[in-house]
């Protein structure tokens, strides 16, 4: 093979077994049969008015939410493409109230799988990047039909993660715990081919993303943060900022490995009963080990994501992500407050 032929998904994942050893061919086998669901969903995306998958299901999930028939669709396109390779042993996702196990028919592994399908499903209608984001978890020893409990592991013990954006390329992005690496989706090949390895978010920005209409709902150390951007050059920061919310976190996720920024959705006040909006397991905690693996940090404001003990399968928590240097800045205001 010529020394700069474009590397697949597939030789990559091979390479990272056979010469890092830091898969086994389960593992393996499981982000391939994810990445070939991704590939699936992009297409039922891609096809928009003409696939006749726009629009509502008119059903809702287990948080009350209103599901488009994307998000149906996508979840059922990773439930059968991962049920039968013998590498999973059990499923969760945003769409599910309960853990999916794997049919009886089929050998178990010792994996477990979390996913948000359907990323910025409000951006499904009007043509606007979506995505699919992931996590890899353990299962716990000895537990053969794994309930909710053994899903409620800390961010930290995640083997791999990892997300697809359905943009104006689709594009995967992955960790394994040793890196991200980006894989940009050839749709004559059908092959993800890898087009960013070992990538890494700047430090320092002067860009930030919040759902700015939040803001009367905020917390006090939270205003402050923004306020002193919005300041710009005259204010106590010197300098300007810039905003951007796709309202897709996995485009505004990736806008921010691409090229720095800050990631915020905060604890608000307008339901006391929610801590925050995104979802610990299939939204925050695998971002969030993306973003530690390219050197970003990721807390709720207050403590790191990933150290988080969750309770519940559908836990909500704040997020602040991205760029070190800010995440630290935001995070110490809050704790100073809190002091
Ligand atoms: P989902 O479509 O999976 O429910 O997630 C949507 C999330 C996230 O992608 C995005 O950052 C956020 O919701 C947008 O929230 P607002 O509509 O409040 O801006
Ligand atoms: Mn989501
Ligand atoms: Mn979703």
């Amino acid at each position: 093979m010529k020394p700069n032929a474009p590397v697949s998904l597939t030789r990559f994942l091979i390479e990272q077994q056979r010469e890092k050893g830091h898969i086994n061919a389960d593992l393996r086998l499981l982000i391939e049969v994810v990445a070939r669901a991704c590939k699936r969903i992009s297409i039922a995306v891609g096809k928009g008015a003409l696939g006749g998958v726009l629009g509502s299901a008119e059903t809702e999930n287990v948080q009350g939410e209103t599901q488009k028939k994307l998000d149906v669709l996508s979840n059922e396109i990773l439930l059968d493409a991962n049920a039968w390779g013998g590498h999973l042993a059990a499923l969760a996702s945003e769409e599910m109230d309960d853990p999916h196990p794997i049919p009886d028919r089929y050998p178990k592994g010792e994996y477990l799988l979390v996913f948000d399908p359907l990323d910025g499903s409000s951006n499904i209608d009007v043509n606007i990047s979506v995505g699919t984001i992931f996590s890899v978890l353990r299962c716990p020893e000895g537990v053969k039909n794994p309930d909710e409990k053994a899903f409620l592991q800390p961010g930290t013990k995640q083997v791999a993660a990892g997300y697809a954006v359905y943009g104006s390329s689709t594009v995967l992005v992955l960790t394994l715990g040793d890196g991200v690496h980006v894989f940009t989706l050839d749709r004559e090949q059908g092959s993800f081919i890898l087009t960013g390895s070992n990538v890494k978010i700047p430090e320092d920005t002067s860009e930030f993303a919040i759902n700015m209409s939040n803001m009367r709902h905020w917390e006090a150390p939270m205003k402050r943060y923004i306020d002193e951007m919005l300041a710009g050059k005259t204010g106590p920061r010197g300098r300007d900022f810039n905003m951007r919310w796709v309202a897709s976190m996995v485009a505004d996720v990736h806008r921010i490995l691409t090229r720095g920024g800050i990631f915020i959705y905060p604890r608000d006040l307008k339901d006391p009963s929610k801590p925050g909006k995104l979802r610990l397991m299939y939204e925050a905690n695998p971002m969030a080990m993306i973003v530690e693996q390219a050197g970003g940090a990721a807390t709720t404001g207050r403590v790191r994501i990933l150290d988080i003990q969750p309770e519940k399968l559908h836990q909500r928590v704040p997020v602040f992500l991205g760029s070190k240097n800010e995440v630290e800045r935001a995070t110490a205001y809050h704790r100073e407050a809190d002091a």
